[in-house]
């Protein structure tokens, strides 16, 4: 059932506390988005998703960040609640307010095998509850019958990217893939219309993303999913026809490796034939 509603928190003004799903057992909430300066100009998505009242965090966010995704978390359930935290890559607004979280949770950790063994750069000494996440992706049931699928989604744009997909709500979390830097002002929680949301993601893919390769594996993974919403690291969530016409684009994207030309040269994108 698709049930992608346009909540904002009570101040009307922000990105907090938007339920994107909602059942009777079951939930998919974009906790919190940064404020610009809490992340060096650059705003990041944290998630939770829960399920009989256990939960599970996506990308739990920056150093910065964390006391605002704590107090947002908090109106759902406690940390000890928490089974589970997942992210999609290694970058520092993902990563840095992880050691915070590890005090006050006992959930395991996953992220990409390949990954781990940088994670005592962050100051996490303690790795006994990292999870590397297989190349192929795994199934992940972080509390009994809450299950969710662990997609890789490789050079899109991190060497080893994770994706999650939660049956349940139909949403896909994608990480960096389908983010968009936003004008400050701009605080719309959904993307209806891909078309006009466009200069927004495409500068970022086009540089960030590894390679039409790379694209084209991820979307034959993620092709026999059923996707109500795309809900990324950065940016407003697509839903509706906006999924399809995102993939799309999408598609037919040169990035990257693509685009790269002697002497840090980057050539103009022209879409895939
Ligand atoms: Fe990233
Ligand atoms: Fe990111």
């Amino acid at each position: 059932m698709l049930a992608i509603k346009d909540k904002k928190n009570e101040a009307g003004n922000s990105m907090r506390n938007v339920e994107l799903f909602k059942s009777e057992n079951h939930r998919f909430i974009l906790l919190n988005e940064s404020d610009p300066g809490e992340e060096d100009g650059i705003r990041s998505n944290q998630y939770l998703i829960m399920h009989h009242g256990n939960g599970v965090l996506l990308d739990p966010g920056g150093f910065g960040v964390m006391p605002h995704v704590l107090a947002e978390m908090l109106r759902y359930l406690e940390p000890p609640q928490i089974k589970a935290i997942l992210l999609s890559h290694q970058d520092p607004d993902i990563v840095g307010g992880l050691s915070t979280w590890l005090e006050i949770t006992n959930a395991p950790v996953y992220i990409s095998r390949i990954w781990l063994r940088f994670l005592p750069h962050y100051g996490l000494k303690d790795t006994a509850r990292f999870v590397g996440v297989p190349d192929q992706g795994m199934d992940c049931e972080p509390a009994p019958g809450f299950h969710l699928k662990i997609v890789p989604a490789h050079f899109l744009h991190s060497e080893g990217h994770i994706n999650v997909y939660d049956p349940v709500s139909r949403i896909l979390f994608t990480g960096d893939i389908g983010a968009a830097t936003m004008p400050n002002d701009d605080q719309t929680p959904f993307v209806d219309n891909f078309a006009a949301h466009l200069p927004n993601v495409e500068g970022f893919h086009r540089r960030y993303m590894g390679s039409n390769k790379a694209i084209q594996c991820w979307l034959k993974t993620i092709e026999n999913l059923e996707i109500d919403a795309i809900a990324p690291q950065h940016g407003p969530i697509y839903r509706g026809k906006a999924v399809r016409d995102f993939l799309d684009w999408f598609g037919a994207l040169q990035c990257g490796i693509d685009l790269l030309g002697p002497n840090g040269a980057f050539a103009d994108s022209t879409p895939a034939k």
